[in-house]
């Protein structure tokens, strides 16, 4: 079954660090869907889900947002992982920024088993509203690439193992469950041969008058 990774980015860059889990999960064998959590309709067929966003304002995207509100509860049993990507600074990598108001929803309608914040980037040539504070934000020294590719990919590798293990233990449980109920057929057979038998010599000693 397929692992699904939706994300919402409005610069491209949140984006680009969902294809880099995309591409981790894909190194280790997992099928993967890439798309933005807008564009999904439906999550039946995925046995696990990365959800990312672009943080603006404190808040996430809104595909994101309506992500979780859509699918709250369709997840159960499921593993769920979300990331958030903002800061313009190094502090997301030390790994202690809690989850903003949106994750922290998200992480309880799911359910989420965990959240991590990424760095983000801002460039001089976005666009739009966007490209406006961006220059901005660039003039007050902020501009940069602060995402870290590195800790990004460790994190999908972690998760492609956990997901592994899961399908792995799955499996074997499933095989067991298998193996149980050939054992209980074959008992069932062993009792049926033992009845019949006992019936044939109780017919035996009638006939004998024994
Ligand atoms: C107007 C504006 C507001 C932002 N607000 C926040 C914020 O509240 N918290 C944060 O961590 N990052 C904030 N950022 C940084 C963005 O989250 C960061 O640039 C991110 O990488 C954008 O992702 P995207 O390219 O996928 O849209 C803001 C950026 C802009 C331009």
């Amino acid at each position: 079954m397929t692992v699904l990774v939706a994300y919402g980015t409005t610069g491209g860059s949140t984006g680009e660090i969902a294809g880099w889990i995309a591409a981790e999960l894909r190194a280790a064998g997992l099928p993967v869907d890439l798309m933005p959590a807008g564009e999904v309709a439906d999550v039946a067929e995925y046995r696990a889900l990365v959800l990312g966003s672009a943080v603006y304002a404190m808040g996430w995207h809104s595909g994101v947002r309506q992500f979780a509100r859509r699918f709250a509860g369709r997840f159960a049993g499921r593993p769920v992982w979300l990331f958030s990507s903002g800061p313009l600074d190094t502090s997301a990598d030390d790994g202690s920024l809690p989850p903003g108001r949106h994750a922290v929803e998200a992480m309880r309608e799911l359910p989420a088993r965990e959240h991590v914040t990424f760095g983000g980037r801002i460039t001089s040539e976005a666009h739009g509203w966007i490209g406006h504070l961006a220059g901005q934000l660039a003039r007050e020294g902020h501009a940069g690439d602060f995402r870290n590719p590195e800790r990004v990919r460790a994190w999908a590798r972690g998760i492609a193992a956990e997901i592994s293990r899961a399908g792995r233990s799955g499996a074997s449980d499933e095989h067991r469950a298998v193996g149980v109920v050939d054992q209980l057929a074959a008992d069932r057979a062993q009792q049926g041969a033992r009845d019949d038998a006992e019936a044939a010599i109780a017919d035996d000693d009638q006939l004998r008058g024994v």
